[in-house]
């Protein structure tokens, strides 16, 4: 990609080819909302480090639904861990169950990657969820071989929602986020919920020995793969971010003697950044629409930025440029797929950005797959420059949040390990997060990416393989 600057100013002088008449709208609505500059995005990085400093004060409130605490996992996998783990990886739409053998500084794996019916994330109960699971853990173990094995199976389940972790293997659950109700479980352990599910399900000799969100997971995959990971990121249905913190800044570690060098993984919640007004400066009026009609849904800042929100930011621009008469002309009426929330998938997204800009073609092809007549060559071109201005500013957003975390880190050349749909299949994205991340953190400082596919789960299945060891 050509410098990000460059970019930005094609795409702006390409949509006012397209739509001359409209150069206010233009200016207004896609570049104020969909560009962020330097200032705001340092703004975004230095309120994240206030705001993680207030989270991690020995003070600060433990009834506050948004503290922190540890993940216990202080330490990074040294190429000793050997054996056969298991993993669940609970994230977002898929729910994938992994064994994996841990050799020789290596692993290979079998996965089964599945689609979780949605009746089981909608239901108030979390029970057919956690059955569900059960079940395709039961799946896997069948076709490897495993069931009824003579002495258990360690499995590290990774957990990607906001948790009270009280103990590597013990988390209880404090709200959900993404499209999850099952609000019983709320206030509840998750291990004891997912043991249950095993336990009824039967032929199975499982203890689950860890508890993780897919940030810490993602991390540990990195440092095995790259010594130089130090932060975590998750750019999926949700994003989030961790990284290691001393212990000696832990209030869970406070009396803990003789251990002060040590480190331990935290999870920063970063999703949940930016309620009340605190990023009020960031918010359009798309952000503030989709916050009133989504109420219930418990996401902060990651609403600019993660794949649940991409689909749906493009999805409202055209819509308002189909109503206000600039463009989408030739459509008698708003299309249906596209009425409700939501409908607008980030695959879809994805998919058109994954095709080059003179492609057109491409991209009405595409949008044919969802009935949606022939669009004119122009508004097949702004269509893709929405997809890319929407895209831009979540990579914009989340490399604020990236910086914020390099800077706590403090070394000179830090890996990021990342796991996710929207890092793994949007490329503008990831060169938009590489570019802008190197800018915003202190010109001595390097970051890279490390892409981890799987990295969440395989990481649940390596901290098994460390706790055995130190069993
Ligand atoms: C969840 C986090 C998770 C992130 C990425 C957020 O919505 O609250 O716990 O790490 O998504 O999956």
């Amino acid at each position: 990609m050509a410098s990000l600057d460059t970019y930005i100013g094609t795409v702006r002088s390409d949509i006012l080819k397209i739509i001359p008449d409209s150069r206010s709208f233009v200016e207004e609505h896609l570049f104020q909302v969909f560009f962020l500059p330097d200032e705001k995005l340092n703004k975004v990085k230095d309120l994240l480090q206030a705001e993680i400093d207030k989270r991690l004060h020995p003070d600060a409130d433990l009834n506050d639904p948004f503290t922190f605490y540890p993940s216990f996992v202080e330490q990074v996998p040294d190429g000793s861990e050997n054996g056969k783990y298991l993993a669940i990886d609970l994230g977002g739409t898929k729910c994938r169950t992994l064994v994996v053998d841990v050799n020789n500084k290596t692993t290979s794996q079998n996965i089964i990657e599945e689609t979780i019916p949605m009746d089981y994330i909608r239901d108030e109960s979390a029970s057919n969820l956690f059955d569900y699971i059960a079940d395709q853990l039961h799946r896997l173990l069948t076709d490897c071989k495993l069931l009824n094995t003579p002495t258990s199976l360690k499995l590290g389940f990774t957990f990607s929602f906001p948790v009270k972790q009280l103990a590597v293997d013990k988390a209880e659950v404090i709200n959900w986020t993404k499209h999850y109700k099952c609000s019983d479980l709320i206030g509840k352990d998750v291990v004891d919920k997912l043991e249950d599910s095993i336990r009824k399900r039967g032929e199975m000799n499982v203890k689950c020995t860890a508890v993780i969100n897919d940030t810490i997971g993602t991390l540990i995959t990195g440092a095995f793969i790259d010594p130089h990971c130090s932060i975590g990121l998750i750019s999926g249905t949700g994003t989030n971010g961790c990284c290691f913190e001393p212990v000696k800044n832990i209030r869970e570690y406070r009396n803990t003697n003789g251990r002060e060098e040590k480190m331990v993984a935290i999870d920063t919640r970063w999703n949940n950044f930016g309620y009340g007004d605190v990023i009020d400066f960031l918010m359009s009026e798309y952000d503030r629409e989709i916050t009133r009609d989504t109420v219930g849904i418990n996401m902060g800042i990651e609403k600019l930025m993660c794949g649940m929100f991409i689909g749906e930011n493009v999805r409202r621009v055209l819509h308002k440029m189909y109503t206000e008469g600039i463009s989408f002309t030739s459509w008698k009426s708003w299309p249906s797929q596209w009425k409700d929330v939501f409908s607008l998938d980030t695959s879809v997204v994805s998919d058109i950005l994954s095709h080059p800009l003179n492609g057109m073609v491409i991209v009405n092809k595409y949008l044919s797959k969802f009935n949606i007549d022939n669009l004119p060559e122009n508004d097949c071109r702004l269509l893709y420059r929405v997809c890319e201005l929407v895209v831009i500013r979540a990579g914009h957003v989340t490399a604020a949040c990236v910086a914020c975390l390099v800077q706590r880190v403090g070394k000179e050349v830090i890996g990021v390990a990342v796991d996710g749909s929207v890092f793994k299949h949007t490329s503008l994205y990831r060169d938009v997060l590489n570019d802008k991340a190197n800018t915003l953190v202190d010109h001595k400082q390097k970051v890279y990416f490390v892409p981890c596919n799987d990295g969440s789960g395989l990481g649940a299945a390596l901290i098994a393989a460390m706790m055995d060891k130190s069993d």
